[in-house]
């Protein structure tokens, strides 16, 4: 033999000099779920995931910036007796989204804000878009969706985050962005985003679950990878800053194929059904919950996400922090 490639694992000491992937919580972006009032409620499709009533959020955020956790996505739970059929609330600039943003940035100005751009937690029908006659409506809803950009950006929001799937977002976003001068507002577009069943618990959480059908005429079909590519380069060529693959752990090969192919940032997605499996499982002491948060998200970033969106951020950086 004249190559023995054990040699290179053969103490922990030479594995971390060798190893090709490392993750920061700078680069992790947590998703957080607000509701109107105080009240903290646990999810239960997703333990140790709560919704914060906003008067309560601030305390988490404190929680979040000392566990070097600096950006949040934000998703608000809408309450029923605001939701109709023209998603009317999504606009309202009282609203809790507009709120959440505008006191989330005002004590916390070091904090990224992202926030969730799409309709289904305003629509009586769950759907991301407009419904009319069982349909989902493109165009409609990206007028709405470009306002709604438009309003985030006056309260504050660092980055829009798309994720509605309708097509022509991206250009219709960027223009009202720069024609009401918000030149400092950023687009991260859920460019890759496919119809998964693993969203079901993060639609328990917001109580958002499509009422009738399901997501195919809009989200994408799993069996394809080309198309992946396709979305992807469209929003870039319509102003996306970011782009984004989602879900995260079953779609690696999907990451590297838009790493590959882009210039631009490549975010991932690990959803809440990946959270709640690895959840579930650990519990059950099938797996052992911290080496499955830092194998799924190293797979992740080793796949060529820059950016990790994922409910395991505060895990992850107490992890890291328990390891130095
Ligand atoms: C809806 C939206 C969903 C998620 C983020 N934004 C659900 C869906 O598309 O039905 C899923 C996030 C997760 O599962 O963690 N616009």
């Amino acid at each position: 033999m004249n190559k023995r490639y054990r040699t290179l694992r053969k103490t922990e000491i030479i594995r971390e000099m060798i190893a090709e992937t490392t993750i920061s919580p700078a680069q992790l972006i947590l998703p957080l779920f607000v509701s109107e009032g105080t009240e903290k409620t646990e999810i239960s499709s997703m333990p140790g995931i709560f919704r914060y009533g906003l008067e309560n959020v601030y305390g988490e955020i404190e929680n979040l910036l000392t566990l070097n956790l600096n950006t949040v996505l934000l998703f608000t739970k809408v309450e029923d007796s605001k939701k109709d059929n023209l998603c009317s609330e999504a606009l309202n600039e009282n609203g809790l989204m507009a709120r959440a943003i505008f006191n989330i940035k005002k004590r916390f100005p070091e904090i990224t804000v992202m926030t969730d751009i799409a309709l289904d937690p305003f629509s009586p029908d769950g759907h991301d878009g407009l419904v009319k006659d069982g349909e989902i409506l493109n165009d409609k809803t990206v007028e709405i969706l470009a306002k709604m950009s438009v309003l985030h950006a006056s309260k504050g929001a660092d980055f829009v985050a798309p994720s509605d799937m309708m097509d022509g977002r991206i250009s219709a976003i960027r223009v009202a962005l720069e024609k009401n001068r918000f030149t400092k507002t950023g687009i991260m577009s859920y460019s890759a985003k496919y119809a998964s069943c693993f969203y079901e618990p993060f639609r328990s959480a917001l109580d958002s679950a499509p009422g009738f059908g399901d997501k195919k005429t809009y989200q994408m079909d799993y069996r394809n990878r080309v198309e992946a590519i396709k979305e992807t380069l469209l929003d870039i060529e319509e102003g996306a800053d970011i782009v984004m693959v989602k879900p995260a752990g079953y779609y690696l090969d999907i990451i590297r194929e838009v790493k590959n192919a882009v210039n631009v940032p490549v975010a991932a997605y690990q959803v809440s059904g990946e959270y709640s499996m690895i959840k579930a499982s650990a519990k059950m002491g099938w797996v052992n919950e911290e080496l499955a948060i830092l194998e799924s998200l190293t797979s992740i970033k080793r796949a060529g996400a820059d950016i990790i969106a994922t409910y395991f951020a505060k895990d992850f950086s107490r992890i890291i922090n328990k390891n130095i």
